[in-house]
């Protein structure tokens, strides 16, 4: 169970949760890929992390997704952790369908094509780890679209995990994680919700983006685990949040 010498693909690897479990990865032995939209964010994911590749592309863009991974070739573990960000809150029906299904494009769609395009190229000893949300275990009143797309991932995961085996296929949901997908919220407003959320959960904090990272090192190196919704949320499911 080490991941030594494999090679791992994190799409969403510039960035927040997605950096973090890059890096890990890399200690832990891996030859690292990450892959996201913006060419500044690739190039500053490079140069922070150091040894990783870097690929500009857009999960939605199945022909692309494609590409890139016919460039890339075989490789062990694949995990997504890329969602557009920002997720709509507003009463069932008071918002265009054009909304919801923007927000499943940039979450549950783009995962459902990188799957699709990697799946060629997965070693049959690999993984495949997918990120949903703690609201699909959770559901807050007005977030119809965010917990429906979390909970069709989930969904998606479990029969991946019968399709694929013996590639094992799992999904980390995680809880509030302080990342960038927050930056635009000014410092201050940022830090009250913070705490405010931190109030209501067991562990009376939000996640760092690192404790979120062991959970998909664990799965990519566990090699018994398939078909699993491995919650992060420091408490939210018990506490209410
Ligand atoms: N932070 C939280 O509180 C929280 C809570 C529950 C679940 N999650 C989930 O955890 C995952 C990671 O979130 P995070 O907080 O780490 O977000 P983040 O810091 O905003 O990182 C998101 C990453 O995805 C990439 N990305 C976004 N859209 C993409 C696209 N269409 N194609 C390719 N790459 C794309 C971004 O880079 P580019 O902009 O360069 O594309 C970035 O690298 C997401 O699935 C999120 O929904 C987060």
């Amino acid at each position: 169970m080490s991941l030594q010498n494999h090679r791992a693909v994190i799409v969403g690897g510039t960035s927040g949760i997605g950096l973090a479990t890059a890096k890990l990865f890399l200690s832990q032995g891996a030859q690292v890929i990450v892959a996201s939209r913006s060419q500044e964010k690739v190039d500053a994911a490079v140069r922070e992390i150091g040894t990783a590749q870097g690929y500009v592309l857009d999960f939605r863009d199945e022909s692309r997704m494609k590409q890139f991974f016919e460039k890339i070739g075989d490789f062990d573990h694949l995990v997504v952790t890329a969602a557009g960000g920002g997720s709509s809150n507003a009463p069932f029906g008071s918002l265009g369908i054009d909304v919801a299904k923007a927000e499943f494009d940039s979450k549950f769609w783009g995962q459902y094509a990188t799957v699709k395009a990697a799946l060629p190229f997965i070693r049959q000893s690999g993984s495949i780890t997918l990120t949903s949300g703690a609201a699909a275990a959770r559901p807050a009143k007005g977030a119809s679209t965010l917990v429906a797309l979390n909970s069709a991932i989930e969904g998606l995961v479990r029969v991946l995990a019968m399709d694929l085996a013996p590639i094992r296929v799992n999904v980390v949901s995680p809880g509030v994680v302080d990342t960038p997908v927050f930056n635009g919220i000014d410092a201050n407003s940022r830090a009250v919700m913070f705490q405010k959320i931190a109030q209501s959960l067991l562990l009376q904090r939000v996640a760092k983006p690192e404790e979120i990272a062991e959970a998909y090192v664990y799965l990519a190196k566990n090699t018994y685990t398939t078909g699993s919704v491995l919650q992060v949320e420091g408490g939210a499911i018990l506490s209410g949040i």
